[in-house]
C-alpha cells in the first residue's frame, strides 16, 4: 500500500503536489511519483500489478480496444496507434493534474506449473489485462468515481474484481484523510457483467439514473461504496457538497 506522505508546504523529493491546478484555496495532497499496487493471485489466476499507464503500453491498449464489448461500453475507444498514444497521454496527465488516477493492470507471468516449457518461464513477462481509473477526485470533496475494463482474453478470472478492490482500498487510504468518503460506479442497466463486478466488490446499488442519450440510451445504475469513518483531524467536506460538473451521468465511461 503506498504511503500518503504529508500536506506540508514543500514537496519532498520524489513526490508531487496534487490538485495544484485548482483554486488556491483548495486543498492539495502530496503523493509518491510512482504508485504501484499489487493484487494477490486468485485460484487459477496469477497476481496483478497496477501502475500508471506507460508509453509502451500502446500496442496492447489498441489491441484490447479491438474487442466489440470494449467499444460498446466506451466512447473513447482508440482504434489506432495515434489514438492510443493520445489516450495514454490523457491518462498520464491525470496524475499531474491531480483529479484522475488511471492504472494499467498487468497480470504476472503464469506460474511455473502453467508454463509448458522452461523457455515459457524464462521469457514470460507481465501482460496488460485491464484498466482501473479513479476520477473526479477533488481534495476536500466526499465523492469520486471509478471505472474499469478487462481485456477480452483475460475475462472471467477475477481481474476486474481484484483490480477494482485494490484501487478502492488505495483511494480511501490515500484520499480519505482529505475527505473522500464515497466512491461511485456507474454502468448502463444492460451491462450485466459490470453490475456483477460492482456487487462483488462491495459497491451497493444506490439508484437508477435516467437515460442520457445518445451516449447512454438506457437507464443507468449508480453503485456506491463508502469508506471508513473519518479519522480525527481529517478535513471532511459536508455531505452533499460535491461539485458535479455534468448531468446525472457525469460522463462517458472509459
Ligand atoms: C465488465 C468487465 C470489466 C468484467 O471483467 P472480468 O475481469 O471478466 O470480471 P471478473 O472476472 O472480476 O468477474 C467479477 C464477477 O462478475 C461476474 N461476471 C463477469 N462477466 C460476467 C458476465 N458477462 N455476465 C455475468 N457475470 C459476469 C463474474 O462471474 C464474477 O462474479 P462472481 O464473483 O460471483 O463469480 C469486462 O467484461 C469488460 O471489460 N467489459 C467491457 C468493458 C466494460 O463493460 N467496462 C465497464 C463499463 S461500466
Amino acid at each position: 500500500m503506498p504511503e500518503r506522505v504529508t500536506t506540508g508546504d514543500v514537496a519532498p523529493l520524489g513526490h508531487r503536489r496534487l490538485g495544484s491546478g485548482r483554486a488556491p484555496d483548495e486543498a492539495s495532497i502530496l503523493m509518491p511519483d510512482a504508485v504501484t499496487l499489487a493484487a494477490a493471485a486468485a485460484r487459477s489466476a496469477p497476481a496483478l500489478t497496477l501502475r500508471p499507464w506507460a508509453d509502451d503500453d500502446v500496442t496492447a491498449l489498441v489491441a484490447a480496444y479491438q474487442d466489440p464489448a470494449m467499444r460498446r461500453w466506451s466512447t473513447a475507444a482508440p482504434r489506432d496507434h495515434a489514438a492510443g498514444r493520445a489516450w495514454i497521454t490523457e491518462h498520464q496527465d491525470g496524475w499531474s493534474d491531480g483529479h484522475q488516477f488511471a492504472f494499467a493492470v498487468l497480470e504476472d507471468a503464469a506460474d511455473a506449473a502453467d508454463a509448458a516449457t522452461t523457455d515459457d518461464i524464462r521469457t514470460a513477462r507481465p501482460r496488460l489485462v485491464g484498466h482501473v481509473v479513479l476520477r473526479e477526485v477533488t481534495p476536500g470533496e466526499p465523492a469520486a468515481e471509478v471505472g474499469y475494463w478487462t481485456a477480452a482474453h483475460a475475462r472471467g478470472r477475477g481481474v476486474a474484481h481484484r483490480a477494482l478492490a485494490t484501487v478502492t482500498a488505495w483511494a480511501f487510504d490515500t484520499f480519505g484523510p482529505d475527505g473522500l468518503r464515497r466512491l461511485e460506479l456507474l454502468h448502463q442497466v444492460d451491462n450485466v457483467a459490470s453490475c456483477r463486478v460492482a456487487e462483488r466488490t462491495g459497491y451497493v446499488l444506490q439508484d437508477v439514473l435516467p437515460p442520457w442519450p445518445p451516449v447512454y440510451p438506457l437507464e443507468g445504475h449508480r453503485h456506491v461504496r463508502t469508506g471508513p469513518p473519518p479519522a480525527t483531524g481529517g478535513r471532511a467536506a459536508p455531505p452533499g457538497s460535491r461539485r458535479r460538473t455534468g448531468p446525472a451521468w457525469p460522463g462517458p465511461r472509459r
